[in-house]
């Protein structure tokens, strides 16, 4: 039958097949976020429209074409497009940046976008993302900076490119705003009208504008690096130094101006070319007005985010190593209600020890049980039936090589299998050097 209902164009499902990926993305980024000092925050899916009019900016893509805005009774809601906005509206709100500073924040969040939908570029896509507020230091640009690379160096993704660049503060972004306009003045007619809009309100947008014609035109257009403060140059200055001494390689790309606007001084993306047009897995920068935009004290602020969805692409094309999937350790295939009531006691005595242990709940002869076993993989089998109840002994079969190992249904069962299951498990290691198995096993940290 065909399915009439699909899911919205440029969402993904994201299937259990593949999660796996998505959970060492996540444990990583959070780990390396963690070693930094930063904690998690979580934040609404949808906030005041009016949030991100005023801090993403009104001739930004996003808020002129991307929003996904609902009227509710009285009240606007967009979905989140980004996770800055509200993260900094949530540190305002909930009175953090009364507390010590700087205040640093990681995220993990769904970010809504109505773009054209293309290979890494979807309407509904994952951002893993960071703030720190409170130091106006070109430090802590290095620190945020070399954060985003050691979850981009500890995730093995390979041939990335760091590009930074400085678009100023409002005093020398004034300047700069005059030469664009002299400069795109001559070609106006030949903007779209978007940016006929912007060349009046902020010619700057015009460069990141996705139309053709405008990238065209704006190619040779002056370049901000040119028009900095002392205080933006020397901030950006001392930010290459810090970054040099960290060994940290980048490339200064003034041609980087981000698609939103509450950006000032430094700016960086990582860009792989290995995935096509959509080749920035990583964008951030400073944002040092934006908190009093928003209503708060002068604090600066800065941070990146990254998207899930274009590391997954990266990480799949370079077949960079993942945690691997808990698969079935031990399934219990059962004759009988006795044995299947066994077989569900034994389960949750190995499930305590974080071993993943199934049995028959289809009521499936136990020829097909033993192919179920074998379809999913399990480690072990255990069959119970009549013989095994009455004698409280049980054969452990070890699926990939036959071995057999009789155990005591008794008060040491649990003991018995898992010395059986933990040699199986060291011995795999051994051979696969893939400690993860180990990691499954012991259910992560928490267990260990
Ligand atoms: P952004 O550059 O708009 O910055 O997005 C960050 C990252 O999200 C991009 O580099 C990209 O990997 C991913 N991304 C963006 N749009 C899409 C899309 N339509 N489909 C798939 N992935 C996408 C921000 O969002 C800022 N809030 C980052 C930031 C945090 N700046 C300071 N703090």
């Amino acid at each position: 039958m065909a399915l009439d209902i699909k899911r919205p164009n440029g969402t993904e499902d994201i299937l259990p097949k593949d999660i796996y990926k998505w959970y060492t993305v996540e444990k990583i980024a959070r780990e390396v976020a963690e070693t930094y000092g930063f904690s998690e925050i979580r934040i609404p899916t949808f906030e005041s429209t009016n949030l991100f009019q005023r801090s993403v900016g009104e001739t930004t893509d996003v808020v002129q074409k991307e929003m996904y805005t609902v009227k509710a009774k009285e009240s606007e809601f967009t979905l989140r497009p980004e996770g800055t906005a509200g993260t900094i509206r949530a540190l305002l709100q909930n009175g953090l940046l009364n507390e010590a500073l700087p205040q640093r924040v990681f995220y993990m969040l769904s970010c809504f976008r109505h773009e054209r939908p293309q290979a890494g570029r979807l309407r509904e896509f994952h951002q893993f993302g960071l703030e720190m507020a409170g130091s106006a230091s070109p430090s802590a640009d290095a620190e945020v900076i070399s954060l985003a690379k050691s979850i981009l160096d500890k995730l093995e993704i390979k041939n990335i490119e760091l590009y930074i660049n400085s678009i100023g503060c409002p005093v020398c972004r004034a300047k700069y705003h005059e030469a664009l306009r002299n400069y795109f003045e001559s070609r106006k007619d030949d903007l779209c009208d978007t940016c006929k809009d912007r060349l009046v309100k902020n010619p700057m947008r015009i460069l990141d504008c996705k139309s053709e014609i405008c990238q065209e035109i704006g190619k040779d257009a002056p370049i901000i690096l040119d028009y900095l403060c002392d205080e933006c140059s020397n901030h950006f200055e001392t930010l290459k130094k810090y970054l040099t001494s960290m060994e940290i390689e980048y490339k200064v790309n003034p041609r980087i101006v981000r698609g939103l606007d509450y950006y000032t001084k430094t700016v960086f993306e990582f860009v792989t070319t290995e995935i096509g047009a959509q080749g920035t897995v990583c964008g951030g920068g400073r944002y040092d007005g934006l908190i009093e935009q928003l209503g708060g004290q002068k604090i600066p602020a800065l941070g990146f985010a990254m998207g899930i969805e274009r590391l997954l692409i990266v990480m799949d094309k370079q077949n960079c190593d993942y945690i691997q999937p808990k698969t079935c350790d031990v399934y219990f295939a059962t004759m009988g209600d006795d044995a299947l009531n066994q077989a569900m006691i034994l389960s949750q005595q190995l499930r305590k020890d974080g071993i993943v242990a199934e049995f028959d709940v289809m009521g499936r002869g136990i020829k097909a049980q033993m192919k179920y076993a074998n379809k999913i993989g399990a480690l072990f089998t255990i069959v119970i039936g009549d013989n095994e109840l009455e004698n409280n002994i049980v054969k452990v079969k070890d699926m990939e090589t036959g071995a057999e190992t009789s155990i005591c249904i008794n008060d040491k069962f649990k003991n018995s299998f898992t010395d059986i299951y933990l040699d199986k498990v060291l011995n795999k290691m051994d051979e696969d050097d893939n400690s993860d198995l180990l990691f499954s096993f012991l259910g992560g940290e928490d267990n260990g």
